[in-house]
C-alpha cells in the first residue's frame, strides 16, 4: 500500500471485534496509512477486551457505543472530534447481526421482534450514524463514509435469511443519504459488497464453509480477503476516489458478474 495515503485524516471505525474482523484490518491499514481515528463497538462486544490490543497497536482510543442508540452515537462523534482535534474525514460502519440467523430461525418462520432488532443493528444504525454526523456537522468536505454489505441484497442466498433484506435496506440508505451529503456537504457515502469472509459474523451463516468454497470457484480472481477489503476501504477513504458516491461497490473477485465458471461446471460434467 502506498504509505501515508491517509496522512492528516481523522475518522471513526465501528465493528472491530477480534483479529478476524474486517474493521480490525481496516484499523491496522488506516494506521499504517497515517490516519488518526477512534475505535468503537457495542459495550457488550467489548467484554473480551480484544479491542484494547488494537487500540494500543494503532494509538487509538476506544469509545463504547451501541450503534442503535442516538445518545451513544452523539457522545461518540463529539468525543471523537475532541480527541482527534477536529472534524472527521472518514467513517467505517462494519456492523451486522441477525437474531433470526443466530437462533437458526428459517426465513419462512421469522420472529418479527428478532427481525426488528437485526434490522435496527444492521441497517437503520447506518442511518443513525449518518444522521448524527449530519446534525453535528462532524464531517470535513470530501470526507468518505462507508458501510459493508453482501450481494444477498441483489441475489438470493437462502441461508443468508433476513440479513439479505437488511443489506438491501443498508444499500438504499447509502444512496438516499449520499444524495443529501453530496449536495450539502460534499461528503461521499458508499457501500462495499464484500466476498464471503471467515469472521465471527460470517461464520454465523449456516453452511458458511460451502458458501466460501463455492464463491471461490465462481470468482475469476478468487474471493477477496478481509485484508484486501481493508485495502479497498483505504482507497475509498483517500483523496483518490473523491467523486465516487452513492454506489454499491462489488469487491468480490468478479463473482457478481459470473453466471457460471469452468470450475463449477466441471463438478457437473463429472470431470472432477
Ligand atoms: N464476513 C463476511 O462474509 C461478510 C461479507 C460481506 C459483508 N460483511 C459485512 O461486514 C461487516 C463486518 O462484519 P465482519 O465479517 O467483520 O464480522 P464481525 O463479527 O467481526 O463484525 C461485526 C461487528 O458488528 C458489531 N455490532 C453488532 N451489534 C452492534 C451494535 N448494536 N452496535 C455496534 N456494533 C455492533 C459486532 O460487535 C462486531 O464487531 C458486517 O456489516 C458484515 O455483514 C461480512
Amino acid at each position: 500500500m502506498p504509505s501515508q495515503l491517509l496522512a492528516g485524516k481523522r475518522g471513526i471505525i465501528f465493528g472491530a471485534l477480534n483479529k478476524e474482523s474486517i474493521a480490525w484490518k481496516v484499523a491496522e491499514s488506516a494506521h499504517a496509512a497515517g490516519a488518526k481515528f477512534t475505535l468503537t463497538n457495542a459495550p457488550i462486544a467489548m467484554r473480551m477486551g480484544e479491542i484494547n490490543q488494537l487500540a494500543e497497536a494503532t494509538g487509538s482510543q476506544v469509545i463504547p457505543a451501541d450503534a442503535t442508540s442516538m445518545e451513544d452515537l452523539e457522545k461518540l462523534f463529539k468525543e471523537s472530534e475532541e480527541i482527534l482535534g477536529g472534524k472527521l474525514d472518514f467513517v467505517l460502519h462494519s456492523i451486522g447481526m441477525s437474531v433470526n440467523v443466530r437462533k437458526g430461525r428459517h426465513y419462512t418462520d421469522l420472529n418479527y421482534d428478532w427481525l426488528e432488532k437485526g434490522w435496527d443493528v444492521s441497517a437503520v444504525s447506518f442511518h443513525k450514524v449518518l444522521q448524527t454526523a449530519w446534525k453535528l456537522d462532524s464531517m470535513n468536505e470530501w470526507g468518505s463514509i462507508l458501510a459493508l454489505t453482501y450481494m444477498a441484497a441483489q441475489r438470493t442466498f437462502p441461508d443468508y435469511n433476513d440479513m439479505a433484506d437488511n443489506k438491501a435496506y443498508l444499500e438504499s440508505i447509502a444512496r438516499s443519504f449520499g444524495y443529501h451529503f453530496g449536495v450539502k456537504k460534499k461528503v461521499r457515502v458508499n457501500t462495499i459488497s464484500q466476498s464471503p469472509t471467515m469472521t465471527t459474523a460470517g461464520s454465523g451463516v449456516k453452511g458458511f464453509d460451502g458458501f466460501i468454497s463455492y464463491a471461490e470457484k465462481m470468482s475469476p480472481l478468487g474471493n477477496a480477503s478481509a485484508q484486501e477489503c481493508a485495502d479497498y476501504c483505504i482507497a475509498m477513504f483517500s483523496d483518490l476516489t473523491k467523486k465516487v458516491t452513492m454506489q454499491n461497490l462489488f469487491h468480490d473477485g468478479g463473482f457478481s458478474n459470473v453466471g457460471v465458471s469452468d470450475l463449477v461446471m466441471d463438478q457437473f460434467m463429472g470431470n472432477k
